[in-house]
């Protein structure tokens, strides 16, 4: 396995990789590997013949400084997982490789950016898409995979390789889950061992809207309130926002009568952390 700090050098080795004809693909993370990571992973390895991942923990897309701060950073043991599992090349850069002294140019989403995580996170979007952008660029792989766990982030990026040309293909993958249900993250691994079991209660708030549509809810309101009954049936949860919306305007809906997914972002104490399903 290959390690690389410089977009330079990492560009080398993806040009020569397609030069040899082979697809390369690109699983970009913060690090903090979780099974979640490893299942994308495992997705591009399927799909092309060399795998980078990139691991930075991208301080444009914090905007709570304290979230950055206590951000998970285990690189030594990203590295081992990323060579146990077959990576060909990992890429992480230092902050200063990606944000210079200078650094000034950004790229902007758009209305997409604006609801759920954009609305509750200012800049979040603005500083994914422009990492992400960085990211490609220097690897400039023929695929690329990103985890339907953050599908707002999924959808803003498929936008935005579309509407830029960047002319390669995202590919999603499937939530990896906890046995109990929960979401890997990154950040489960800050939660208290209480936290920890109430943050059950965000699936299983998922599980009543996905119930209460299955049984022939076609409100959305009323959908909302089976979420928010979970949610406030555990003390240690705060409610930030639960929203049914249309997986490709990801615009709320009042009404189900075609295509939906929800979504939700929970507070534990200091830790907030957000799932979402098909409906
Ligand atoms: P990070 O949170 O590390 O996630 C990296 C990738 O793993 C994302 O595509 C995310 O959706 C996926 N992922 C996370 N948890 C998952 C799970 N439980 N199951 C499946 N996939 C999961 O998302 C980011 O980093 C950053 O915003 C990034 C795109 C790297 C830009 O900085």
């Amino acid at each position: 396995m290959q390690r690389f700090d410089q977009p330079a050098d990492v560009r080398a080795w993806s040009d020569a990789a397609r030069a040899r004809g082979e697809v390369v693909g690109l699983v970009p993370t913060m690090g903090a590997l979780h099974d979640g990571h490893v299942s994308l992973i495992k997705l591009a390895s399927q799909r092309c013949d060399q795998v980078a991942v990139s691991i930075f923990v991208n301080p444009l897309q914090f905007n709570r400084p304290d979230d950055f701060e206590t951000y998970p950073r285990t690189l030594d043991d990203d590295l081992a997982t990323c060579q146990a599992v077959g990576v060909d090349a990992v890429y992480a850069p230092t902050p200063a490789t990606m944000y210079p002294r200078r650094f000034q140019t950004h790229v902007d989403p758009g209305r997409l950016a604006e609801t759920m995580e954009g609305a509750a996170r200012p800049g979040h979007f603005r500083g994914v898409t422009t990492v992400v952008t960085k990211l490609l660029t220097a690897v400039r792989p023929d695929v690329a995979v990103f985890g339907e766990k953050d599908f707002q982030q999924l959808t803003i990026i498929r936008r935005m390789v579309e509407d830029l040309d960047l002319g390669l293909e995202i590919v999603d993958a499937p939530t990896v889950r906890e046995p109990d249900g929960l979401a890997m993250s990154s950040r489960n691994s800050r939660l208290s061992p209480d936290d920890r079991i109430a943050a059950r209660c965000v699936p299983a708030a998922l599980a009543a809207v996905a119930d209460a549509a299955a049984g022939g809810e076609r409100d959305v309101a009323r959908l909302l309130g089976a979420a928010r009954d979970v949610i406030g049936g555990e003390l240690r949860a705060r409610l930030d926002y639960v929203s049914v919306f249309d997986p490709e305007t990801l615009e709320p809906l009042e009404h189900l009568d075609g295509p939906a997914r929800v979504a939700i972002a929970v507070w534990f104490g200091e830790v907030r952390l957000i799932d979402n399903r098909a409906l």
